[in-house]
């Protein structure tokens, strides 16, 4: 095993870590029973392809905003934070509560996180491990002290309800994290990754510049989330096996190292060969796909939150983050508990 000095990586003497974390689902339960009655799907088939057996999906009263929020009062609770501590909020999202303003500047003024500066980051499904490392960069460099990071979904808006392919497999949600110095443990290293050949793969095509809300976008449900799954699926297994080996050897680590790892939950089909490529037991790893779908930047979030909770990450353990997604964007994370 490599020494311990050697997976620290330290700027200015300072080295970030989680100190709090939240999270927030929404309380209404959708089975795939339920959705066998919107499209031509069934349990059987959504259960063997997918993993999944229920999403949570947001009161209709409910935006973006106030997952995010509901899942930061609780991470500052945990870090014993006041909103007004925060010098910095960044939140992941791919689907903000409008184009523009950011999202996380909606949070700021809904928290009273007066302090704070806001900017938001599309990652897609990696928003958490994105969001992780440049905060790692404003608390090495000894900018801040505290910054929540934010990551949060209401796909729910976003998706057909029509398309079988794609409506069984995402769900509402978000989780948060504060990010400040710590004495122990902390970043070991992260990875980041990204290829735009491939965006026509899973999109939004319009809404934006290109294709701006018009009569046609919205006849021809050109604001749904698209996807080529297939694809998607054989990419993501490649380039998620490949960020676990680049961040484990950047560390200096190996998979024996490794206690828990959380991978993004899009589907338990792509974890499972992601952890055979690796050669990580799957008793190691954290799932919880089966409970909330696809729920993209919050995902890996809640993941970590609930091993945290249930015991399956532990004070000194080391754990490994992996994510994929549109973009594609991708990245990987070690961090010692
Ligand atoms: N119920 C029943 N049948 C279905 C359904 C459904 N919900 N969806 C598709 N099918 C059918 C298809 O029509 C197809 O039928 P055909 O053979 O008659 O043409 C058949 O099932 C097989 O379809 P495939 O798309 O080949 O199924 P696959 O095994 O690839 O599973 C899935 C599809 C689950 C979407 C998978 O490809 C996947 O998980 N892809 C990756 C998704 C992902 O990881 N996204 C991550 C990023 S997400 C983000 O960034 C927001």
């Amino acid at each position: 095993m490599t020494p311990k000095s050697k997976t620290i990586k330290k700027h200015a003497g300072i080295t970030a870590g989680i100190t709090g974390l939240g999270c927030y689902l929404p309380k209404k339960v959708m089975t795939n029973a339920d959705l066998a009655k919107l499209v031509d799907t069934s349990d059987e088939w959504i259960r063997t392809r997918t993993g999944i057996s229920e999403r949570r999906i947001a009161d209709e009263k409910e935006v973006t905003s106030d997952l995010a929020v509901n899942a930061a009062r609780m991470a500052l609770r945990d870090a014993k934070l006041e909103a007004k501590d925060v010098e910095l909020i960044i939140l992941a999202s791919i689907s903000p509560d409008m184009p523009f303003p950011a999202t996380s500047c909606i949070v700021q003024a809904k928290l009273g996180a007066v302090n704070a500066a806001c900017f938001d980051i599309n990652a897609a499904c990696s928003g958490f491990i994105h969001e992780l490392t440049i905060a790692q960069q404003f608390i090495e460099s000894g900018m801040y002290k505290n910054v929540l990071v934010i990551g949060v979904e209401l796909l729910s808006r976003f998706i057909d309800w029509k398309d079988r392919s794609t409506c069984v497999l995402f769900g509402d949600g978000a989780g948060a994290a504060v990010i400040a110095p710590v004495k122990r443990g902390g970043i070991i290293s992260s990875y980041l990754g990204a290829d735009g050949t491939k965006s026509n793969l899973l999109m939004c095509p319009a809404g934006g510049s290109v294709h701006p809300a018009s009569h046609k976008t919205v006849t021809e449900g050109m604001h749904f989330l698209k996807m080529q799954g297939n694809d998607v699926f054989k990419n993501a297994v490649r380039v998620m096996t490949d960020a676990c080996a680049k961040v484990l050897h950047k560390s200096g680590l190996t998979t024996g190292d490794i206690d828990c790892v959380i991978p993004h939950q899009a589907n338990i089909r792509i974890i499972e060969a992601v952890v055979e490529r690796v050669k990580i037991p799957m008793e190691k790893v954290f799932v919880n796909v089966d409970r909330y779908g696809n729920m993209s930047a919050a995902s890996a979030i809640v993941a970590l939150f609930e091993a945290v909770k249930e015991g399956r990450v532990k004070k000194g353990d080391k754990v490994l983050l992996v994510a994929f997604g549109s973009g594609f964007v991708w990245g990987s994370c070690i961090i010692e508990w």
